[in-house]
């Protein structure tokens, strides 16, 4: 099963925010986790990030026919970006959202996800370890 991880805006520089709240990787760190996590689950995976809206909205574009399941982290595009909600309806692949954070219990504009109702699956709040769930998910899916 090939799998495509795309973390969006501010997700590079994950090792300067808050620890608290994000776990205190650093990207690289939490990729090499991910890479290890799909190795231990026989899923082959690959990670990309950008901060620009229209390449992360191109590589949902690419996964279409390329993948076999995608995992998203679209940072606070999530919240309001109606495009990556339009592109992640266009897959025919299951799609998880993840989320380091319990965007849940924070601000009021972080509490709503517009991508919620296109995904098959969300993990919130479970810091690094959410995309090992994530994975997991995806494996016994099948
Ligand atoms: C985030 C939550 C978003 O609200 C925030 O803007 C991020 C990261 C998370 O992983 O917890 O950049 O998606």
């Amino acid at each position: 099963m090939q799998v495509v991880v795309l973390n969006g805006v501010n997700l590079d520089v994950l090792g300067r925010r808050d620890a608290q709240t994000y776990g205190g990787l650093s990207l690289n760190e939490l990729e090499t986790r991910i890479y290890e996590w799909a190795h231990e689950l026989t899923l082959t995976v690959r990670c990309r990030q950008t901060n620009s809206e229209g390449e992360y909205i191109g590589w949902i574009h690419d996964a279409y026919g390329d993948a076999d399941a995608v995992i998203v982290n679209p940072g606070a595009w999530s919240h309001y970006s109606y495009a990556i909600h339009d592109a992640l309806e266009l897959l025919e692949v299951p799609i998880v959202e993840v989320h380091l954070s319990n965007i849940e219990e924070r601000e009021e504009w972080r509490r709503n996800s517009v991508i919620s109702d296109v995904v098959a699956h969300r993990v919130i709040g479970k810091g690094p370890e959410g995309y090992r769930e994530a994975l997991e998910y995806l494996a016994t899916r099948g």
